[in-house]
């Protein structure tokens, strides 16, 4: 089903961990349930029609955890973009991006990373952008550093956008955030400024399609006035 709603819809997914405590399994399994429903999800944006739809994953912060749970998380997308699932993503159209730091992540992470890029690349439908090692300060200093090393003397708004990761990504209509929390915590600050903001209570292994989709409607019914004034006011 095909809804009128927002171009792009980003999701930071919060709450695996406490979601698998809850059913007494280890925070681990709460990443392998939260993995198999970022591909639940995906799908069901991109039969909505959501053009593009960014999901946090793992952020610059995140390796602040334990090792075990680090390297569990980073080998993630071993699992998540085996040949089964690419064949899922390309019967759907659905192209994959990466956004976030390429550096310190495992080469064969890194490799899995890039080859589901390619394997998706002509792909003509839904842009699934994995934010995985992506923090918006680090995307910040780099894109700076970036300019200072091509010795470009003025920096306007296009050229600052341009050296972001996100650079061939239209700005955020609608960002999501499961599991409760109500921050940001450091995902796409500069293209968020003027996106819509949802928080649901749900833990992110069980926000479903419906809650996709209510997330959507609550969408359809704000104004986003972009510092201006509409019409009927
Ligand atoms: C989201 O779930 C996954 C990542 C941040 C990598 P969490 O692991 O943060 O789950 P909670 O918030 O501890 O429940
Ligand atoms: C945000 O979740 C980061 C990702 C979803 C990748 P966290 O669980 O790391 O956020 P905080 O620590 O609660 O702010
Ligand atoms: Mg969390």
């Amino acid at each position: 089903m095909s809804v009128k709603g927002p171009e792009h819809v980003a999701i930071i997914l919060d709450g695996n961990g406490r979601w698998a405590t809850a059913q007494g399994l280890a925070r681990t399994d709460g990443h392998e349930q939260g993995a198999k429903q970022i591909k639940t999800i995906a799908l069901a944006a991109s039969k909505m029609g959501i053009k593009y739809l960014t999901i946090y994953c793992f952020s610059t912060e995140n390796w602040n955890r334990s090792v075990g749970e680090v390297n569990y998380l980073m080998n993630m997308p071993q699992r998540l973009l085996q040949n089964k699932q690419i064949n899922d993503f390309n019967n759907e159209q659905i192209r994959i991006n990466h956004i976030g730091r390429t550096t310190k992540m495992p080469p064969k992470t890194l490799e899995i990373l890039q080859d589901s890029l390619a394997k998706t690349k002509d792909n003509k439908g839904m842009v699934l952008t994995f934010a995985f090692d992506y923090g918006a300060v680090e995307e910040m200093v780099s894109a700076i550093n970036n300019i200072i090393a091509e010795k470009i003397p003025v920096v306007d708004e296009t050229i600052l956008a341009n050296h972001l990761y996100t650079k061939d990504l239209p700005l955020v209509d609608l960002l999501i955030r499961p599991g409760g929390e109500k921050r940001l915590s450091n995902f796409l600050l500069f293209q968020s400024r003027y996106a819509e903001l949802y928080f649901s209570d749900k833990y992110w292994p069980e926000f479903d399609e419906k809650c996709l989709l209510a997330a959507i409607m609550d969408y359809n019914n704000r104004n986003r006035r972009f510092g201006g004034i509409t019409d009927n006011e």
